[in-house]
């Protein structure tokens, strides 16, 4: 699976905010159809996204294409557009049962990988079902419309999208998808969004969206294990291979307890390093 430490999300209308977001270098850029491009738009966005997947070096950069809706009418054809022009995956938004991962996957080649965006209510109330369709490769959680959708209001302390940003994390472990963390909107504050990612690395995610190149930087190095970490990982996982030779299942490594929990955490800090598979 391709690494998805940052997804820059850009509108599909704006070629010039295509190439910048692919020389800004995240791992992956979400070339907008939906909610970043004016309802007048849609169809010059459709046509730059096919010429840019068409024309531009994308560099290993993962080019990704958030359709419209399902139900606005737009996404088949979108799709029938799309496709033959290459796209490394497709997002689809506001995904609300099992049965339009269905027919999302009908009509993408078997190799294509989909992404979908948990974001509503609904979502929410289905996510068992949703997140073990067959098919998919990760889960993004989206708080803005979200919290639109309860009708609640967006705080900087993310409180009121606790449990949801939560149940996310939780069924993409469940079912082997990515978790892939909201947007910041507030592209201005780079403290906020380093403590925002943690708190979404805290909770199992991957990877986070951004809206703004400068967010890059802050998110990658987030969902990157540090070098400290990395040896700190390695020790574990050398003290517990010794320890299970030696017959003991927990041990104490500088005053704290390590057991198997603890060894499976070192072990993802090595796999987020690019040590290990
Ligand atoms: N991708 C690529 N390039 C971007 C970018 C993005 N998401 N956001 C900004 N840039 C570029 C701008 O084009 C500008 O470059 P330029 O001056 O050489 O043209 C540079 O980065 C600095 O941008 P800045 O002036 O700080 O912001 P802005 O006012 O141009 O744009 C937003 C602000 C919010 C409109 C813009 O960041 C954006 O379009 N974000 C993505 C919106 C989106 O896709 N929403 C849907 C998903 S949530
Ligand atoms: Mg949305």
């Amino acid at each position: 699976m391709h690494s998805r430490r940052c997804l820059l999300f850009m509108p599909g209308d704006d070629r010039r905010k295509i190439e910048k977001g692919i020389a800004a270098k995240p791992d992956c850029v979400i070339m907008d159809l939906e909610d970043g491009v004016a309802a007048n738009r849609k169809a010059e966005a459709q046509a730059t996204i096919v010429a840019a997947l068409n024309e531009l070096a994308f560099n290993g950069v993962e080019k990704i294409v958030r359709l419209n809706a399902l139900d606005s009418g737009l996404a088949e054809s979108e799709l029938e557009a799309v496709i033959p022009a290459r796209p490394d995956a497709l997002l689809a938004p506001k995904i609300e049962s099992p049965e339009q991962i269905e027919w999302l996957r009908r009509r993408l080649p078997e190799s294509l990988p989909l992404l979908i965006m948990i974001e509503t209510a609904k979502a929410i109330v289905n996510l068992k079902e949703i997140a073990s369709a067959p098919g998919l490769s990760a889960l993004i959680f989206g708080a803005e419309d979200f919290v639109a959708s309860v009708g609640g209001i967006r705080t900087r302390s993310n409180h009121e999208v606790q449990y949801a940003r939560s149940a996310v994390a939780i069924h993409a472990a469940a079912n082997g998808l990515q978790a892939l963390d909201q947007v910041c909107v507030d592209f201005g504050d780079e403290a906020g969004l380093r403590a925002e990612s943690r708190a979404a690395l805290e909770m199992g995610y991957s990877g986070k969206t951004a809206i703004h190149p400068k967010q890059i930087i802050p998110i990658t190095e987030t969902f990157t294990s540090s070098a400290e970490e990395v040896d700190r990982a390695r020790k574990i996982v050398e003290a517990f291979r010794q320890s299970q030779s030696n017959g003991a299942g927990a041990f104490a490594l500088d005053g704290k307890m390590v057991d198997m929990p603890i060894v499976r955490a070192a072990e993802a800090v090595l796999v987020r390093a690019g040590v290990r598979k």
